[in-house]
C-alpha cells in the first residue's frame, strides 16, 4: 500500500443544472473520490451556464447540498458580463474562457471581449483558456499584453506545447495541462462499438480538443517538463447521446485517470513523484486551493484489473477505456479525517464536500 495526498482535478463537467441525466454533484463526486480525487473544479458550461450571480449562487447551492468531495466552480466568459463576473471572482475557482470549437454556448470569437475580461479579472485568481493551436497562441499574446497568469485547458498538440515551453522561457505568466486522453489514448475502434455497424462508433471518440497524432502525443511525453497539470476533462455524456446523430464531445475521466497513470507509472513512463506533482502540488498553487488537512488516499500500485464502466459512479455508465488492463489501483480514500471511500465503495454522503472559497 501507497499513500499519496488526495489528488486535486482542476476541470471536470458535473452538468448541474440541465444535464443530471448525463451527471450531477452527487454522482460526479462520488465518481472523483472513486477515482482518488478529494477536490475538483467544475466547469461552467452547464445549461444554463454559470455566468452571474444567481447561477453561481445556483451550482454552489447544489454542490453545498450533494458534494462528497470538495469542490470549487468556475463563472464562464460571455459576451457581456466581463464587470458582473469580475465582482463575483472571489467566489469562484476561476474564469473559464471558451475561445475554441466546445460543447455549449459560451465560446467567445471577438478578441475585444477578451480584452475586456483580460482587463477586470483580478490578476491573482485564474484565468483558464479553452484555447488551441493559433488562438492558444492569442492567449499567449493577451496574458504578456496585461501581465497576468493565465492557465491552458488541456494541451494537445505538439505545436502549443512547444509554445508554452518558449513563452515561459521568455517570462511569460503560462501554465497548462494535459489530459490522460491525449498521452495514453483509447482503443480506435472503441471497444464494444461493433454492432453498431461498420465505420461507426465514432461519435463515442468525440472529444474537444480532438484525439491526437503519435506525433504530438509523443512531443507531450517529450515535454513532460512543461507540463503543470494533469486533469481529466470529466466530460460526461451517454452513450445514447455519443451514438447518436450529433455525438457531443467528451470522455468520462475521473474513474480512469489514476489507473492510467499509475499503468505509465508501472511502464516506467512516469514516477509516482510526476503523479503527485500535478495532481496535487502544482494544481494547490495556480488554482490557490486551500490544505485539506488529514486527507490522503491509498493505492495498491500493483493491483492488476480492467476498466469496467459497471463498476464506476458516473452516471454517463460508459468510459471509451472499457476493458482495458491496468495496473494500480485506489483502495481506500480518507477526507478530512473520515473515511470516504474503500474497496469500490463511497462512503461518503452527499453534503459532506466544501466549497474550496469558503475555506
Ligand atoms: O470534449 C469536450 N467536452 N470538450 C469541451 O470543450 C467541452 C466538453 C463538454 O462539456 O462536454
Ligand atoms: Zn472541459
Amino acid at each position: 500500500m501507497i499513500q499519496l495526498p488526495g489528488l486535486i482535478d482542476p476541470h471536470v463537467h458535473m452538468r448541474e443544472p440541465g444535464g443530471e441525466h448525463k451527471e450531477d454533484w452527487d454522482s460526479g463526486t462520488a465518481a472523483a473520490l472513486a477515482g482518488g480525487f478529494t477536490l475538483v473544479l467544475a466547469m461552467p458550461n452547464t445549461r444554463p451556464p454559470v455566468t452571474d450571480a444567481a447561477s453561481l449562487e445556483g451550482a454552489l447551492a447544489a454542490a453545498r447540498a450533494k458534494a462528497r468531495c470538495d469542490y470549487g466552480q468556475y463563472l464562464g466568459a460571455g459576451p457581456d458580463n466581463a464587470a458582473a463576473a469580475a465582482a463575483l471572482a472571489g467566489r469562484s475557482a476561476g474564469l473559464k474562457m471558451y475561445l475554441d470549437q466546445t460543447y455549449g454556448p459560451l465560446r467567445l470569437d471577438d478578441m475585444t471581449l477578451w480584452m475586456q475580461h483580460f482587463e477586470r479579472w483580478p490578476a491573482d485568481l485564474p484565468i483558464v483558456a479553452h484555447a488551441e493551436s493559433r488562438s492558444m497562441a492569442a492567449v499567449l499574446l493577451m496574458a504578456q499584453l496585461f501581465d497576468r497568469p493565465v492557465h491552458i485547458a488541456h494541451v494537445s498538440l505538439r505545436e502549443e506545447i512547444l509554445l508554452i515551453r518558449k513563452a515561459r522561457e521568455r517570462g511569460l505568466k503560462v501554465t497548462c495541462e494535459v489530459a490522460p486522453h491525449h498521452l495514453m489514448p483509447p482503443p480506435n475502434p472503441p471497444p464494444n462499438s461493433q454492432n453498431l455497424g461498420e465505420g461507426q462508433g465514432g461519435g463515442r471518440l468525440e472529444v474537444r480538443p480532438r484525439l491526437n497524432t503519435p506525433e504530438d502525443r509523443q512531443a507531450l511525453w517529450d515535454n513532460l517538463d512543461a507540463i503543470d497539470c494533469f486533469a481529466t476533462d470529466h466530460a460526461p455524456h451517454t452513450l445514447a447521446e455519443k451514438d447518436g446523430p450529433n455525438p457531443p464531445p467528451g470522455f468520462p475521466g475521473l474513474e480512469t485517470a489514476l489507473p492510467l497513470l499509475l499503468t505509465a507509472v508501472h511502464a516506467g513512463r512516469l514516477t509516482l513523484d510526476d503523479i503527485v506533482l500535478r495532481c496535487h502540488t502544482n494544481p494547490r498553487r495556480i488554482f490557490h486551493l486551500p490544505q485539506q488537512p488529514d486527507t490522503w488516499i491509498e493505492i495498491d500500485p500493483d493491483a492488476e484489473w480492467s476498466l469496467r464502466a459497471t463498476e464506476m459512479h458516473t452516471r454517463c455508465g460508459w468510459t471509451p477505456y472499457e476493458g482495458m488492463p491496468v495496473r494500480g489501483r485506489v483502495q481506500r480514500v480518507v477526507l478530512r479525517g473520515a473515511e470516504v471511500f474503500k474497496d469500490g465503495r463511497v462512503l461518503a454522503e452527499p453534503g459532506i464536500g466544501r466549497n474550496v472559497r469558503d475555506c
